[in-house]
């Protein structure tokens, strides 16, 4: 017999062409009803779970899968009496994989499936994985699916060529590795790939957004076409499955919005099932069934076949030759960075909520909650959302949404501090320093600057402080920096020292200026010839004045190293080949050969014992400025790219490109979700013969914290502070995709060309950035690079009081009794509740990176908090929503010989806890305070 399973569901994007809420209502502002063609007349989420209930309850045959639990949560605290359904993948929403780091990802799914742990118990846990829509898969979103007990997974969208070679060697369902580090199977996931994205087979879709014809069932009446729906059903179903290895095949019966009004799905699905199984009487060999991805996975199993092993990734994601979604690595730069930023923002907010105790949420500043950027954040990941494939007033929603989140956790962190410090001096936030812009270090000439710091060791910070005086070492402000800052900001100067905060906690300084006027360090025209430290040396070439060489003092080693900018020309579509353009999701230049962005020639150069930099214009509207910090073992680029022209109608792709001396042999490296490493290699796939069409776009890949070129002797790696785009297009030579500016839409269904204005860059935005760049020999280089992205994931949060600090305030404090050990990562702490905590502490290196850190390491629980006493702990899955010791997991054979598979080795003995190279490990503690 072969099995049917039709899975009635529907994809519910949380804010895409509407916001959240208004596709939770079905409400739409009136200018976009024309382009909503495509999500329904209404996309209302609240309808869809109104039918579907509905008819769930008159046929207990019948079954849906719901995945968004944002929505879900919205209906569900208005619904009067229970009932059942199933739930798949169950995070707050279904993220995004390629711009998406996994700290936001693990949160977001934690509170998806909290919620529904809370609500319906261990019945509530899904068992599949479901990211049906994502623009391509991340080998990380893999293996934390696997650490959060999931049994498989599936999704819709691959490569068209990698598609229709695993259609030929019914190699849709998989067995994924997905970790090099981890002993498998931990992050082994069985993977299936659905037949027709998540769409219903042709001719078979009945919601009332569709136009196939009902089953018209009454011999008495015209168009009678039962026995034509049997025969096309009986046709596809046996077709379809010569591409799967089973006697099991899925058909996803639902796609975008669908099931406002269930009951034509499921009158017609009652039909299908009941006429295609009449057959069986007359010999046929088709069973068609109500189904989940749960119970299709289960007979999969049950069929105890072999698997073939991917270790690879699915990026990048090309749905035809030209057609490759790569831009939206880099879509929407601005909204990447806010979002990276707030997830810093939410775990020093998580910290400070457990660290000042019940005061934070109600005290000296009043009531505030984590909880509003918690589920902000989460949102933020959904695969339109922080990917910048949404429309404009959608992504200016969910900033919106961070933003309040960030209101609510300021009091919470304001409270925190006034507890730990004893000072109850009003606190403020400055959120535009990326600008130098902050009104209370402008006007005082006294202040105080708390600098907390999330991580578990001590840091040592730069700090740059907008002032109208002098004081230690002051530099001017640029002017690059006075173009973007407008009129938001008015210091003349800035003040440069470098910060050291203890683990876990802070340190106050106290700045009093000394005086007004000009600083004293002065600004040299034209670029120095080196600027150095005692770690790092970076020449300047005479001729053109750009970046020449680095070099690593301590290590002795140097490379040349030239930094340029250029565009790519993006194509407007009309073109023999193929219609596409370039747009928020793809990016198809024109040519492959970028436009240089010419240096202006003018450059200035800063020297102080705090800081060195070299400024440089390109154009007139790119800037530059490298930067060497007095302890910094990285030179940062900071660069500042907008607003990108159009009035020559041409759509820009603006990249920063580093060539080197390094001799890469078309290897490049990048990270995946800003965990484990992924070796790329310029046009090939691992698991197919690639026929490259795109020789940019067909080589871009994500880029989530660090990507990387080695030799033997040297390696270059550049840790960015949002997702990007980037590639190795030579050997050499590394570049990342800054920002674009686009004219036209490109037909994947948003509807808007990206032409990113605001109400401060009318003309077009401004985006400023940072990318750190350190030299090392390659088995060195990630004990500088692992640190420096963390420290550029939870940067310290910096916090102003006007004057000094009254007396008797408590100016330093560590959460922790010691710092953690280099390898060890305290990725969460927040609390769980009343009086337990969320505690996961993560290996930070992979196997073989390091030889220092590659191996497992201790942490005992109890010497962990210097304010808290651990009385209990359990210890849970990744996404905390199952103890460990009842996490049991379908087990899948690949195909090849040996590999023994060992259960990692777990120690529930008390307090010590063993992490070997990418483990993560999550408890919940009893606390009490010390
Ligand atoms: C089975 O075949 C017989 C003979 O062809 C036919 O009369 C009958 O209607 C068929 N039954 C179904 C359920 O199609
Ligand atoms: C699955 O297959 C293996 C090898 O082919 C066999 O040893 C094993 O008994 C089978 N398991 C079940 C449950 O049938
Ligand atoms: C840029 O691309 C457009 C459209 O794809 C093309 O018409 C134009 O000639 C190109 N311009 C340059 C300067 O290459
Ligand atoms: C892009 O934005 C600018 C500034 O708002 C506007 O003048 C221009 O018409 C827009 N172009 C397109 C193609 O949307
Ligand atoms: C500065 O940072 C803020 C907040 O993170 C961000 O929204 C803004 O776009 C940044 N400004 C620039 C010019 O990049
Ligand atoms: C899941 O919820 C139940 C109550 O419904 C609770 O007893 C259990 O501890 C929860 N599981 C986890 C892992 O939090
Ligand atoms: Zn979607």
């Amino acid at each position: 017999m072969l099995n049917v399973h039709l899975v009635p569901h529907t994809h519910d994007d949380v804010g895409w062409l509407k916001t959240v809420d208004q596709y939770y209502y079905g409400g739409e502002s009136l200018s976009l009803l024309s382009v909503l063609s495509l999500s329904g007349p209404h996309a209302g989420v609240q309808y869809i779970l109104d039918s579907v209930v509905e008819q769930l309850l008159q046929n207990p045959e019948r079954r849906f899968i719901y995945v968004e639990t944002v929505f879900f949560h919205y209906w569900w605290r208005n619904q009067p009496a229970a009932m059942q359904t199933s739930f798949v993948n169950g995070g707050w929403c279904m993220s995004d994989e390629a711009t998406t780091h996994y700290s936001a990802v693990i949160d977001q799914m934690t509170l998806g499936l909290r919620f529904l742990n809370d609500t319906f118990g261990p019945c509530g846990r899904p068992r599949v994985a479901w990211h049906i829509d994502p623009f391509g898969h991340a080998r990380e979103h893999a293996s934390m699916f696997a650490q959060m007990g999931y049994d498989g997974f599936f999704f819709g969208r691959l490569d068209y060529q990698d598609r229709d070679h695993r259609r030929i060697n019914r190699d849709q369902e998989l067995l994924w590795r997905a970790s090099e580090s981890l002993e498998p199977p931990m992050a082994d996931l069985f993977t299936g790939i659905l037949p027709n994205g998540y769409n219903p087979p042709e001719g078979f879709c009945w919601d009332q957004s569709c136009d196939d014809p009902p089953i018209m069932d009454d011999p008495n009446l015209e168009d009678y076409n039962v026995d034509d729906v049997v025969k096309r059903f009986t046709k596809i179903a046996h077709s379809q499955a010569l591409m799967y290895k089973t006697n099991d095949i899925i058909m996803t019966m639902g796609s975008d919005f669908q099931y406002e009004n269930a009951n034509l799905w499921y009158k017609n699905l009652d039909k299908l099932i009941r006429y295609v199984n009449a057959q069986q009487a007359n010999g046929s060999q088709l069973n068609v069934l109500y189904s989940t991805p749960s119970c299709y996975l289960q007979e999969l199993h049950r069929a105890n076949l072999t698997w073939s092993l991917k270790t690879d990734d699915f990026f990048p994601y090309a749905d035809d030759a030209h057609n490759f979604w790569t831009g939206f690595y880099s879509s929407r730069p601005a909204l990447k960075r806010y979002e990276r930023v707030s997830n810093g923002h939410l775990q020093t907010c998580n910290q400070l909520e457990v660290l000042g105790g019940p005061w934070s949420r109600e005290g000296l500043f009043g009531a505030g909650d984590s909880e509003t950027l918690r589920r902000a954040m989460a949102v933020a990941q959904h695969h339109d959302a922080v990917s910048g494939t949404e429309k404009q007033h959608v992504a200016n929603d969910y900033a919106r949404m961070l933003a309040v989140g960030w209101q609510h956790c300021q009091v919470v962190v304001s409270n925190s501090l006034a507890a730990l410090s004893g000072s109850s001096a009003d606190r403020v936030y400055c959120d535009h320093l990326n600008i130098s812009a902050c009104p209370l270090t402008e006007a005082n000439k006294k202040f105080s600057v708390n600098v907390y710091n999330p991580l578990a060791r001590p840091v040592l910070w730069p700090v740059r402080l907008p002032v109208n005086g002098c004081a230690y070492t002051v530099v001017p402000v640029s002017k690059a920096t006075q173009q973007v800052r407008k009129d938001r900001g008015y210091a003349v100067n800035e003040l440069v020292f470098q910060a050291r905060a203890p683990p876990l906690g802070y340190t106050t300084y106290f700045v009093s200026m000394i005086q007004n006027g000009p600083p004293e360090a002065s600004v040299r025209h034209g670029p120095p010839a080196s600027i150095q430290n005692q770690f790092v040396k970076a020449t300047f070439d005479p001729a053109t004045g750009l970046l020449d060489s680095l070099t690593n003092l301590e290590t002795e080693q140097t490379i040349r190293l030239k930094q340029t900018f250029y565009w790519y020309n993006a194509s407007d579509g009309i073109s023999s080949v193929s219609e596409q353009p370039s747009g928020a999701y793809i990016f198809r230049p024109n040519s492959s050969t970028p436009f240089l962005i010419p240096s202006s020639g003018r450059a200035e150069s800063i020297q102080t014992p705090e800081v060195q930099e070299v400024r440089q214009q390109f154009g007139p509207w790119v800037s530059s400025v490298l930067r060497l910090y007095r302890d910094s073992r990285a030179l940062e680029l900071e660069w500042t790219v907008g607003p990108v022209p159009i009035e020559d109608s041409l759509g820009k792709e603006v990249v920063v490109r580093l060539d080197s001396s390094i001799r890469s042999s078309g290897l490049f490296y990048t990270d995946s979700n800003g965990r484990e490493v992924l070796q790329r290699k310029k046009d090939f796939r691992p698991t197919w013969n690639l026929r490259q069409t795109e020789p940019v776009a067909g080589n871009y890949y994500p880029i989530n914290s660090r990507a990387f070129i080695k030799d033997d002797e040297d390696q270059l790696t550049l840790v960015t502070d949002r997702s990007q785009g980037g590639s190795s297009i030579h050997n050499g030579s590394l570049e990342v995709m800054l920002h674009r500016r686009l004219l036209y839409d490109d037909v994947r269904g948003v509807g808007e060309p990206l032409n990113e204005t605001s109400d401060v860059f009318p003309l077009g935005l401004v985006v400023r950035g940072r990318l750190l760049l350190s030299l090392a020999p390659p088995m060195l280089a990630a004990d500088a690079h692992r640190p420096l992205a963390q420290e550029n994931v939870l940067q310290p949060l910096l916090s102003f009081t006007e004057g000094a600090p009254p007396p008797g305030t408590l100016l330093e404090f560590s959460g922790l009794q010691a710092a953690l050990p280099p390898a060890v990562h305290l990725l969460t702490l927040s609390q769980w509740d009343q009086d337990s905590l969320l505690v996961r502490l993560e290996h930070q290196f992979q196997t073989r990176e390091s030889k220092k850190h590659s191996v497992p390491v201790t942490v005992n629980l109890q010497k962990l908090f210097s304010t808290l006493k651990v009385v209990g702990m359990s210890e849970l899955n990744l996404s905390a929503n199952q103890w460990l010791e009842e996490m049991k997991r379908l087990d899948w054979r690949p195909n090849l010989d040996g590999q023994p598979l060992r259960k990692p080795p777990r120690d529930p003995s008390a307090l010590e806890v063993t992490l070997s190279p990418m483990q993560i490990r999550t408890f919940v503690l009893r606390v009490v305070r010390r």
